[in-house]
């Protein structure tokens, strides 16, 4: 058994727990807990892992709804509902529940009780710690946010047994990223189970959900406020971002991570600071085993790629931002790609 997980954080400390038995009626039959729930995921577990939550808000899910007036709907239903101050908000679905929802909560009353469950792969392995919330705002996607983790993280490997194949492959873009800045004995560990991940054995996929939240905590505990290490947790995400944005969102979000960790590895060969040996390695044990689609990307995209990179919020500098793998899985930022040079990988990639 490992050791429980628990976070802290500068704004409260708070545990992760994972369950699979009646958790969810046990916490709504708590005093002043409204239950609020990814609409697919209620439709799909309201019989199931979600019995005994009666009524719940049902949420929208889309990056269209991923805004303020979401948030005031939502606002507008708790207070409905009578929601006071000593309430709790009970969320339970993805990486955009999770936004909205806790959002919502940092903000209503300046901050209420907030209990998360992840029911995606990203959520799970990856976006529920960290503390984030963020909100679309005009064309900027998470722009608006706050600094806000929840009071508890429950993890339910039950949800994950419904997840479409391309959600599923997203949130293993985030493992295999993750697993690679643990360094080799995690990465190649990574490289040991593959097959059983791909193929979505259960023991597989809880393990290595397990050991993400294991090896992101150390970044997100040392360094909360991006100043420094947790930059370093952007890998494929400078390229990723781009690239997401370019196909106007028909790549998702962890689809473009493992896009954007194969281009840092172009990169970083041609600087030289990555080694054949350990780039091929990375391609072909970790990369292109979890990518399920390349999108066309004419000149014209590649151009909107550039153009996104241009605007990335972790820019600082001259050049473009990039975190790379490099030799030694020694993980390595610079702020002077140029543009030529990335138009150079996404050439040298796409011509594969
Ligand atoms: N706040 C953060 O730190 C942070 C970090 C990373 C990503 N994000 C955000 O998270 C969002 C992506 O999150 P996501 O990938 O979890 O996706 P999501 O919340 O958009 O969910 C993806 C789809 O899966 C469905 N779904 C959820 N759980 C399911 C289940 N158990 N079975 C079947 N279907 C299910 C949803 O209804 C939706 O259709 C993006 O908006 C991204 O910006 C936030
Ligand atoms: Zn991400």
């Amino acid at each position: 058994m490992n050791e429980p997980l628990h976070f802290s954080s500068k704004l409260r400390d708070y545990p992760v727990d994972v369950r699979d038995d009646g958790w969810a009626a046990e916490l709504a039959a708590q005093k002043g807990v409204v239950a609020v729930v990814d609409e697919n995921v209620w439709r799909l577990h309201r019989d199931g892992v979600l019995a005994g939550i009666d009524d719940p808000i049902l949420l929208p899910i889309d990056e269209e709804h991923k805004t303020f007036a979401t948030v005031a709907w939502l606002c507008d239903r708790l207070l409905e509902r009578r929601f006071q101050r000593a309430g709790t908000v009970l969320s339970i679905g993805g990486g955009i529940t999770q936004d909205v929802s806790g959002y919502a909560a940092s903000t209503l009353y300046r901050g209420v009780r907030w209990l998360f469950a992840p029911t995606t792969l990203l959520a799970q392995a990856d976006s529920c710690v960290g503390g984030k919330t963020s909100l679309n705002f005009g064309a900027y996607k998470n722009i608006l946010g706050t600094m806000y983790p929840p009071h508890g993280i429950v993890i339910d490997p039950r949800f994950l047994a419904t997840l479409s194949r391309d959600d599923f492959f997203s949130g293993l873009g985030e493992v295999v990223k993750l697993h690679v800045l643990g360094g080799p004995e995690h990465a190649r560990h990574l490289e040991n189970v593959m097959g059983s991940l791909t193929s979505r054995k259960g023991g597989a996929v809880a393990d290595s959900v397990d050991a993400s939240l294991r090896i992101k905590k150390p970044y997100i505990e040392e360094d909360e406020f991006d100043r420094g290490r947790r930059n370093m947790l952007n890998f494929g995400h400078c390229f990723g971002h781009a690239l997401e944005a370019a196909t106007d969102f028909a790549v998702s979000h962890g689809q473009g991570v493992v896009l954007g960790m194969l281009l840092a590895g172009v990169v970083a060969g041609r600087r030289g600071l990555l080694g054949d040996a350990l780039q091929k390695e990375l391609e072909e044990r970790l990369f292109l085993p979890v990518l399920v689609s390349r999108p066309q990307l004419d000149e014209s995209r590649r151009e909107r790629v550039i153009e996104a990179m241009r605007h990335d919020k972790k820019r600082s500098g001259e050049g473009l931002a990039l975190v790379m793998c490099c030799d030694g899985f020694e993980m390595r930022q610079v702020n002077d790609l140029t543009e030529a040079e990335a138009l150079a990988a996404l050439d040298g990639l796409w011509r594969r």
